[in-house]
């Protein structure tokens, strides 16, 4: 297909104002006689707030104070469900809940106060791990402590086992990782009885936001206004969160009658906001002595934390992910996520696969060792293809190439000879080297019948001049949505990216296209922009405006006159599911995503044996993501995935002590450094998807679930230890290393 600006790295959209550092952020905006807000939050895990004390040689006189009381409407944080309550009222459920917020003009007081606030606290038996929280050991959420569960059934997997030459179990683990975007939180909130709500911040979904803000305040939609300021990264981390932060700055705001803002400094931000779900699989793989999978019991466990945020949605994603690119024709996959007295944990790019991924990945080489087959021998007997299904017995319709992609990857890691050679030279020295690879999918946009619902809008308006607005509810991160929707709107006009504007997202203009999450970005909304292009180009095409094979000059021209002689052009779509994808939400079967991205990631590392030290010293990464609308921004996104996956697998180690992150700064909770990210090598096969914006999928998520299984792998390859549990610690890799040489591994 001959395109003019898709598949270009045309530059980014907003890059020059970041650079030149006119970007507006949150905390670059200011208002006349703003006052500055803080929260006071629990120490205590669980237990009875018994009283709220005032201290110290504070005027307390001068400050704003919010408690659950000032709350106008109902005190949640509207999101699936409304469990969670925007400030505690008679219970803490986890350390770091919001209790208390403080307003005041001068913020260096405003610390000092909010010291001096004691909350008093009868505390109550709390429980802190995934195993206590199904024992029940105490029931602190619902009945049961499950705030969801799920279970996949294809074929008969009961009746299988006999079949199996071989059955290889294993349980592995993940830890709660910190998203560690850029920008950290904040919002600033005006507010009154008779204008109503706004607020601006850093954020992923504008309209999420709205619907808690419209549910707290009880105040009609049209009285709650969000508008997206310049957003430094989100990974997730700003989906859910964010709702908490703009409802806690327009409760200061109304009480005060002052525009409020609240910043988050990077310590509160790591300690009280989400992060990723730690996890728990195991695994009971049959296998014939050919290798072929018979069978697949999966047992998935996420810990959700005090509340229910997007738990479900998250342990959806992370069950369908857990039997990967695979065939096999009995499936049994149960999961459940649970209540535990923690933070809430919440979307992290992935949201439940990189979790999932992690433990079959790790558990197929365990497997093939297992069965006496080479790692990539036991993938490519079990690949699924055209044709065949997935665990939820979706038909794969895409043409996938599995075994190409892995022998791609292999090759440009030169994996075969590396294996050979690390095998003899490992024999003597201090380091030991070792590769090792991941294969895996990743579906793009929402689950299930989840697109339907939503119908995500786009409107799009040209001006008098010729200029194209891109009116949509996605926002730019840094991910690049704004350069790709330019993209792609110029593509389908036949316009240079110059001629189109996106619109900053702010409910009181955009419709909603629905959150900015989940790999949809271009492939879901990106398609309504190109179809909204389309439906500014008709009338100019039916009223003889415009004629085919036209230039900017030419665009421009029928813009002016149309306006003229009929009034605004504009164009407005709506999300229609494709007839032909089913899915089936009481038995978790059918379709589950319109389109996947599949890769295949290998990874080579060093280990010191002295120090038990693991440095990645090369990165392959293979995927298909449909066609790439631009390369640049496209290898970014894997690189930058492939980083947080190297976190994710070696150094990003929370700390807890009773529900509380104790290593919430970034001098001890570790992330890693431009020194401890290897060369990533990043490579696309580009098999355009029919129902995909010029043919793309999408991207985000996929990086980050194959990263760290294939760094496991290597590690397993380097040393003979026998990984289950990530982030992989020097501690306990020297323990593993001590069992090989031992002989007790
Ligand atoms: Mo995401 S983890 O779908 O913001």
């Amino acid at each position: 297909m001959e395109t003019r600006v898709i598949g270009k790295s045309v530059p980014r959209k907003e890059g020059r104002e970041k650079v030149t550092g006119r970007a507006v952020y949150v905390d670059d905006l200011t208002f006349p006689g703003m006052l500055h807000g803080a929260t006071v939050r629990s120490e205590a895990p669980r237990g009875r707030i018994r009283g709220i004390h005032f201290e110290g040689d504070i005027p307390w006189d001068e400050f704003t104070v919010v408690t659950a009381k000032d709350i106008p409407c109902q005190n949640c944080i509207a999101l699936l469900i409304e469990d969670q309550p925007c400030l505690a009222a008679e219970n803490v459920n986890h350390p770091e809940e919001a209790v208390v917020l403080l307003a005041h003009v001068d913020k260096y007081l405003l610390e000092e106060a909010r010291k001096r606030v004691r909350i008093e606290i009868e505390p109550l038996p709390a429980i802190f791990t995934i195993e206590d929280s199904l024992a029940r050991k105490e029931i602190i959420w619902g009945e049961d402590n499950i705030f969801k569960s799920f279970r996949v059934e294809k074929g008969n997997v009961d009746g299988a086992w006999d079949a199996a030459d071989f059955i290889v179990e294993g349980e592995y683990e993940t830890g709660a990782q910190e998203q560690l975007y850029i920008e950290p939180q904040g919002m600033i909130a005006k507010a009154n009885a008779e204008e109503g709500v706004t607020v601006w911040g850093s954020l992923q979904c504008p309209y999420y936001a709205h619907k808690a803000l419209v549910r707290l305040f009880g105040l009609p939609k049209d009285r709650i206004r969000v508008v997206q300021t310049e957003t430094g990264g989100g990974f997730g981390g700003k989906e859910e969160y964010p709702s908490m932060i703009a409802a806690h700055a327009a409760l200061l705001a109304m009480k005060s009658g002052k525009p409020v803002k609240i910043i988050y400094d990077r310590a509160e931000d790591m300690v009280a906001t989400t992060k990723r779900h730690p996890s728990r699989t195991r695994h009971r793989t049959g296998v014939t002595r050919e290798g072929k999978f018979v069978a697949m019991e999966i047992d998935f466990m996420v810990d959700g934390g005090a509340y229910e945020t997007l738990s479900p949605v998250v342990l959806s994603r992370g069950t369908i992910h857990a039997a990967g690119p695979y065939s096999c024709p009995n499936v049994r996959i149960l999961s459940r996520a649970v209540a535990t007295n923690m933070p809430p944990h919440g979307a992290f790019r992935g949201f439940g696969a990189p979790q999932s991924v992690f433990a079959l990945e790790r558990h197929l080489d365990r497997v093939a060792k297992a069965v006496g087959l080479e790692p990539e021998e036991l993938r490519r007997r079990n690949f699924i293809r055209e044709g065949e299904t997935l665990a939820v017995s979706q038909v794969v319709k895409e043409k996938v190439d599995m075994g190409g992609m892995m022998d791609r990857a292999l090759a440009l890691s030169d994996y075969h000879a590396k294996r050979r050679r690390f095998a003899v030279e490992n024999l003597s020295g201090p380091i030991r080297r070792g590769i090792g690879f991941a294969a895996f999918l990743h579906g793009a946009g929402f689950t299930g019948s989840g697109e339907e619902y939503l119908a995500s809008e786009v409107a799009m308006e040209a001006t008098r001049e010729g200029k194209v607005r891109v009116l949509a509810g996605s926002t730019e991160m840094g991910q690049g949505t704004n350069t790709i929707f330019a993209q792609i709107a110029a593509e389908a006009l036949r316009l240079d990216c110059e001629h189109i504007e996106i619109l900053q997202p702010d409910t009181a203009m955009v419709p909603n296209s629905g959150p900015t999450v989940a790999s949809r970005t271009a492939m879901i909304v990106g398609k309504l922009v190109e179809a909204a292009a389309r439906g500014i180009e008709r009338p100019l095409v039916e009223s003889g405006l415009l004629r085919a094979g036209y230039d900017a000059a030419g665009f421009e021209e029928a813009c002016r006159a149309y306006i003229d002689q009929f009034g605004p052009l504009k164009a407005f779509v709506k999300y229609e599911h494709p007839k032909d994808l089913h899915w089936d939400d009481e038995h978790y079967r059918g379709d589950a995503y319109g389109a996947y991205g599949w890769a295949v990631y290998v990874a080579e590392v060093s280990v010191d044996t002295r120090t038990a030290e693991v440095r990645v010293e090369d990165f392959v990464a293979v995927q298909e993501v449909g066609k790439v609308i631009n390369p640049v921004l496209a290898a970014g996104q894997i690189e930058g995935g492939v980083a947080q996956g190297v976190g994710f697998a070696l150094y990003e180690n929370v700390v807890w002590r009773e529900g509380r992150m104790v290593n919430g700064q970034m001098t001890n909770y570790v992330m890693p450094t431009s020194m401890d990210v290897p060369p990533i090598r990043v490579f696309f096969e580009e098999i355009p998807y029919e129902r995909g914006p010029a043919g793309a999928k999408g991207i985000g998520e996929l990086p980050l679930d194959g990263t760290a299984p294939a760094i496991a792998n290597a590690i397993a390859n380097a040393t003979g230890a026998d990984v289950r549990r990530i982030p992989v610690m020097p501690e306990a890799l020297m323990e593993m290393m001590e069992a090989v040489e031992s002989g007790h591994a």
